[in-house]
């Protein structure tokens, strides 16, 4: 059977990366959050002192580019890959509702957005990948075999978000959780390089009434088709 890529995007807290990390194991295929990857930037910027409520030093982020190293690690725990920057484990500092709150201005450079696609595509060269994100369809695989644009209301997302927070024992009200959720959409539908659009050639899955299980039952029977197309097709 051929390996194919697979591409899902979507606007932020739509359950993505849950139902792509169950469907990449379940295919046996690498999972990468390509959010992670934005997420650990802006927390190497907030580190350093780039990114504050007040200001961002983009230029000072932009010339520390080239020192900053992510990768992902397989970790037996927790059955999925977590990110490392210069060779840290961030995956939980990355989660926070602060590091969310500066990402989308951090995800608007176009610098950083080209060394994370460069990265992306390293990560995806021998296909087997299911890939989340916003611009994995259009941009990084525009050529991937299954392109999924999940979709649900601002409210069930928030109300996803602030209950994962919660349970993280963030201080956090749902009000603050649903007014990020609304900018993050928009900036992130709204900047100049690679905004977030639907692929034309995206399957559009709206999952707010849907559990867990009946999206990946859905995304398997799409992969299985894509997979056997793939290999009669070659
Ligand atoms: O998927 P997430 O919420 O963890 O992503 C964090 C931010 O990173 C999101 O607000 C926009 C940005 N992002 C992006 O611009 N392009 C991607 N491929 C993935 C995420």
């Amino acid at each position: 059977m051929n390996k194919i890529t697979i591409a899902i995007d979507g606007f932020s807290s739509t359950g993505k990366s849950t139902v792509a990390k169950q469907l990449a194991k379940h295919l046996g295929y690498v999972y990468v959050d390509s959010g992670a990857m934005y997420r650990a930037v802006t927390w190497f910027a907030m580190q350093k002192g780039y990114i504050n409520e007040d200001q961002f030093d983009k230029m000072a982020l932009i010339n520390q580019l080239d020192r900053l190293e992510i990768s992902f690690k397989f970790n037996p725990e927790v059955g999925f890959s977590e990110v490392y920057l210069n060779g840290v484990n961030v995956e939980k500092e990355i989660r926070t509702l602060e590091v969310s709150s500066f990402v989308s201005q951090v995800a608007k450079v176009s610098e950083v957005r080209r060394l994370l696609v460069k990265q992306q595509h390293e990560l995806g060269k021998n296909k087997g990948i299911v890939m989340d994100g916003r611009d994995i369809g259009t941009v990084v695989f525009p050529d991937a075999e299954l392109k999924i644009f999940m979709t649900a209301s601002a409210e069930t997302r928030a109300n996803r978000r602030y209950q994962e927070l919660i349970e993280k024992g963030e201080d956090v009200t749902l009000e603050d959780v649903l007014k990020n959720v609304e900018e993050r959409d928009y900036v992130d539908s709204h900047r100049k390089d690679s905004p977030l659009v639907k692929a034309k050639d995206a399957i559009e899955i709206d999952n707010s009434d849907l559990t867990i299980e009946g999206q990946l039952e859905t995304l398997i029977a799409l992969s299985v088709e894509k997979i056997e197309k793939s290999t009669t097709d070659n």
